[in-house]
């Protein structure tokens, strides 16, 4: 916020008793000149997580900050405060899908070597709930990152363990230690292809959805830094923030508040039932609740040039290109011949692409891109979840003009269509797609990597910047594609850009 910001640290090595952690920030990195202290006790009962509500900064600051327990000092982190004023510009680095066994963090890293970022921005999938031997752990043990604890995680400890896994990581703590991160979860936070009442990883004698749910919820909100609204019955990750009157950031939840069951998940699906679903405008993304609540803040947040939606999953209208003219079939196969098989039928006839994503709700995409329309001056859409990198024009059903631009951000590490498809021709299903879908403008589907968000009172730019291994510890960075859009003149839609 502008006077306040959370400061997270662990203190590890400890059971079973509490301990009090000393604080501190600074206007320097030196710790030399400093703004406040105080004291916070942790222990057993939150997983010996320190999360500080620093009150009483000044707006648009560098913050450094500290912890101390007995003689022990941690690193330096930096983070810092929203401003208040008009400021000509401002920069966010945009993550999503960081699979911690398939691969090494080169992005994490890459992000913190960066000075001049506002914050981070983590759409989720920060964990995966796996075990060994499950989905993207196949490299896990050669590159030293075997899943703790080993079994899918159910129940409170094992969802502690991974987040205790995941934050050990040196890239993840620099790239923590040098921004603040603004974060939503998307499912794997908690299981594969959640919604509201269940999700895909979520078996009969798994025990209880909620006790699962409310047991992920609370070890999220122990190991992340997140500000969000909390009781027993509910927690609420949509919220705004402001960057003066430069832009409005308003973060989602399509995923647990009020998310309906996707149309392919329900018991015996059928073509039929499918169809049927696709066609219920009572099926909901957001829920009735966040639906008010987002037409309500776009029109507040009409003093703010820009508003950027952050949210989890792919808004553009998208169907899928048939497999079968895209495979080599003297490449090595990964697959089974029978689910090869399968994807190739359900490719047949170019049905909307995964409908866990916003092609799974056509009719709520329609409100939401209507509520767009209605209420925001330059409103535009980030996403993830894909583990591809994406822009996209976003254009209602039956219209011409774009009300709004989408720009999805690459995964961390998770593996893309072609590590599971090696014998798809190398660019097709990118080639395909694009000209199935005339409203997308760019895609990469074969590099990892993450978003630049470039924000000035002119343009909002997309840069996408993809390293070239996340198997190998050397690593090459380099931006694939710069697209953008002009305030004022949003339906004209993306523009390519060669310089930043
Ligand atoms: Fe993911």
């Amino acid at each position: 916020m502008t006077d306040r910001v959370i400061l997270w640290t662990r203190v590890s090595g400890l059971a079973g008793e509490s301990v009090e952690v000393r604080w501190r920030t600074a206007a320097d990195r030196n710790m030399r000149i400093v703004l406040q202290q105080g004291a916070f006790r942790t222990g057993p009962h939150r997983d010996y997580t320190v999360k500080v509500d620093a009150k009483g900064l000044q707006p648009g600051r560098e913050i450094y900050y500290q912890f101390e327990v007995g003689d022990r000092l941690s690193p330096v982190g930096r983070t810092r405060t929203l401003p208040t004023d008009s400021p000509e510009t401002a920069s966010f680095a945009v993550v999503s899908c960081a699979n911690h066994p398939y691969g090494y963090f080169h992005v994490y890293r890459d992000i913190a070597h960066r000075d001049n970022l506002a914050a981070v921005i983590h759409l989720g999938d920060y964990i995966y709930e796996y075990g060994v031997g499950e989905y993207a752990t196949e490299r896990a043990e050669e590159l030293g990152r075997l899943p703790q604890p080993r079994g899918r995680l159910l129940r409170l400890e094992d969802y502690r363990t991974r987040h205790a896994q995941y934050k050990s990581d040196a890239d993840s703590q620099a790239m923590h230690a040098a921004h603040p991160l603004i974060a939503v979860w998307d499912d794997h936070e908690i299981a594969n292809d959640a919604w509201h009442e269940g999700a895909e990883n979520h078996r009969q004698d798994d025990g209880g959805w909620d006790d699962r749910r409310d047991a992920a919820i609370q070890a999220w909100l122990e190991w992340m830094p997140v500000r969000v609204a909390h009781n027993a019955a509910s927690t609420r990750i949509f919220r705004r923030y402001r960057y003066g009157d430069l832009l409005s950031l308003i973060m989602l939840d399509t995923r647990m508040h009020g998310r309906d069951r996707q149309p392919d998940a329900r018991a015996q699906a059928t073509k039929e039932s499918i169809d049927r679903d696709m066609r219920d405008s009572k099926r909901r993304m957001l829920g009735a609740s966040q639906e008010s609540w987002l037409q309500r803040t776009l029109r507040h947040a009409q003093g703010t040039l820009w508003q950027i939606i952050g949210q989890q999953v792919m808004v553009s209208p998208t169907r899928s290109p048939e497999l079968e003219p895209l495979l080599d079939l003297e490449r090595e196969s990964l697959l089974p011949a029978e689910q090869l098989a399968g994807l190739i039928e359900q490719s047949e006839g170019n049905p909307p692409m995964l409908l866990d994503t916003w092609n799974g709700y056509p009719e709520a995409r329609e409100d939401f891109l209507k509520d767009l329309r209605d209420y925001a001056d330059n409103p535009v859409v980030l996403s993830g979840d894909l583990h591809t990198s994406l822009a996209g024009n976003l254009i209602p059903d039956g219209g011409s003009e774009a009300v709004a631009v989408e720009f999805m951000a690459p995964s961390v590490t998770s593996p893309g269509f072609a590590e599971y498809l090696p014998e798809v021709r190398p660019g097709a299903v990118r080639d395909a797609t694009l000209e199935l879908n005339p409203a997308l403008q760019y895609m990469e589907t074969d590099r990892r990597g993450w978003l630049l968000l470039n924000i000035d009172r002119t343009l909002c730019s997309g840069e996408w910047h993809l390293v070239d291994t996340v198997h190998e510890q050397n690593y090459i960075v380099s931006v694939d594609a710069r697209w953008s859009v002009t305030a004022g003149k949003i339906s004209e839609g993306l523009q390519p850009s060669d310089s930043s």
